[in-house]
C-alpha cells in the first residue's frame, strides 16, 4: 500500500487541463493503485490524479460498490438534475450545494485499457461530474449555491 500526497485547493496543479492516457504502463498502473489507496485512507468516493499532482486523466470512485477506475472517462450523455451537498478531499471539512445531473452514460477504459460504458445516477453520477471536472482543472467550488460550510462527518468526493 503507497499513500500519495494529496494536494490541496489553492495548488496550481488542480488548476490544470489533465493529459489522455495514450496506453497503459506499469507506472501508470502504480498510480491507480496508489490513488485507490489513498481514496480509501482520506474515505473519499473519489480521487483524480490531479489529486496527487498527476496530470493525467485517470479517475478512481467508490461510493460503497466497490472501486472504478475511469481511465480517460468521456460523459455520452447526461440528464435530470440533483443538488446535495458537495465535498472534496482536495478541501476537507467543508462541503457546498452543487447541482448535477441525476444521470448520466460515461465511457471510459479500465486499468487494462479495456473500453467500458457505464451508465448512472445519483451518487455515482455525480462522482463522475464531479471527478471529471477535476481533469479539466475545475474544482466542485466553481458551481456551489450559496455559501461554503463547515462539515463535521459527509462523505467527501
Ligand atoms: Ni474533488
Amino acid at each position: 500500500m503507497a499513500l500519495r500526497t494529496i494536494r490541496m485547493q489553492g495548488d496550481p496543479v488542480l488548476g490544470k487541463v489533465c493529459r489522455e492516457v495514450v496506453e497503459m504502463t506499469p507506472k501508470i498502473q502504480l498510480l491507480i493503485e496508489d490513488m485507490l489507496d489513498t481514496m480509501y485512507e482520506a474515505e473519499g468516493v473519489g480521487l483524480a490524479a490531479p489529486q496527487v499532482g498527476i496530470l493525467k486523466r485517470v479517475v478512481t470512485i467508490d461510493i460503497g460498490d466497490g472501486p472504478l477506475v475511469m481511465v480517460n472517462p468521456v460523459i455520452l450523455t447526461s440528464d435530470g438534475e440533483q443538488t446535495a451537498g458537495e465535498g472534496c478531499l482536495s478541501l476537507p471539512g467543508k462541503a457546498g450545494k452543487v447541482t448535477r445531473p441525476n444521470h448520466v452514460i460515461a465511457k471510459a477504459y479500465n486499468e487494462n485499457m479495456e473500453e467500458y460504458e457505464i451508465e448512472a445516477t445519483e451518487l455515482l453520477a455525480r462522482a463522475i461530474c464531479h471527478e471529471l471536472d477535476h481533469l479539466e482543472g475545475h474544482m466542485y467550488t466553481d458551481l456551489v449555491e450559496g455559501d461554503i460550510y463547515d462539515v463535521i462527518d459527509e462523505e467527501e468526493e
